[in-house]
């Protein structure tokens, strides 16, 4: 469903991707693991046409998207949930999801369909959907930015860190509706730093490290490989 062929990303002279090949098959959720700065944003930066590849090759569905623009790769099925959430503050939280739908503004009936299936997702955001959003708590903001990416009817979605910052429980319920995202058809790249509950939902994982795949498996072979369980897991 996408896939990653030798990518390289340069910002400037740097090469922050380096050679980079991954996939993820249609249905899968795929983890990828890495240290800050190892280069988990830069992929899904590239894969979202952000930052465009210096090198390589990325296929959506067999399409080359690499080099294209950013609107027509959400169109095309990519969507991704950025890092910090980056909501509208002062807009309400039904206006933060709408913006989501931006590629699709032609189809308003659609458009509410998909709002009524993000509050089926998070009870707690029909509550709260004339509230702005920036008076919402962390987790329920996260909630607002994965229901936003969902407006642009994903399927690839792309989350960026979405555990970052949350409490505990949250963290679990905020997996727990990835995990049902994605049971529901949605092929989903999850980047984490909180590696047991990530691996926990997946299907496979990448570690990443200064921009290079150094080891990939299914979720039990890298939940028992000993250098993941020291680097990003911990006793
Ligand atoms: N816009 C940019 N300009 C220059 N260098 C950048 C830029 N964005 C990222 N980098 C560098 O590229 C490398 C990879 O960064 P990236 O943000 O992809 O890592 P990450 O794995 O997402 O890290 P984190 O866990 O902190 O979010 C880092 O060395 C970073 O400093
Ligand atoms: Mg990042």
């Amino acid at each position: 469903m996408l896939r990653f062929e030798n990518v390289d990303l340069h910002y400037g002279s740097f090469r922050a991707l380096q050679g980079l090949t991954l996939h993820a098959e249609a249905g899968e959720l795929v983890v990828l693991l890495g240290a800050n700065g190892a280069g988990k944003t830069s992929i899904f930066m590239a894969a979202s046409g952000i930052h465009k590849p210096s090198a390589g090759s990325i296929r959506l569905a067999e399409r080359e998207i690499a080099g294209m623009r950013t609107a027509q790769i959400v169109q095309a099925g990519l969507v991704q949930c950025p890092e910090g959430r980056k909501l509208f503050p002062m807009m309400t939280v039904r206006k933060n999801l709408e913006l989501g739908a931006y590629v699709h503004r032609g189809d308003k009936a659609g458009i509410r369909r998909s709002i009524d299936e993000v509050f089926g997702l998070f009870p707690i955001l029909e509550k709260k959907q004339n509230d702005p959003a920036g008076s919402l708590s962390g987790g329920q903001q996260q909630m607002v930015a994965i229901g936003r990416a969902m407006l642009g009817r994903p399927k690839v979605l792309l989350l960026d860190e979405p555990s970052l910052g949350l409490a505990p429980l949250v963290v679990k319920q905020v997996f727990e509706v990835i995990q049902r995202i994605n049971q529901a058809g949605t092929t989903v790249l999850l980047a984490e730093q909180n590696a047991f509950s990530a691996l926990s939902i997946a299907h496979r994982a990448y570690v990443i490290e200064r921009g290079r795949i150094t080891l990939e498996g299914d979720r039990d072979s890298l939940l028992n490989n000993e250098a993941v369980r020291a680097a990003y897991i911990g006793a």
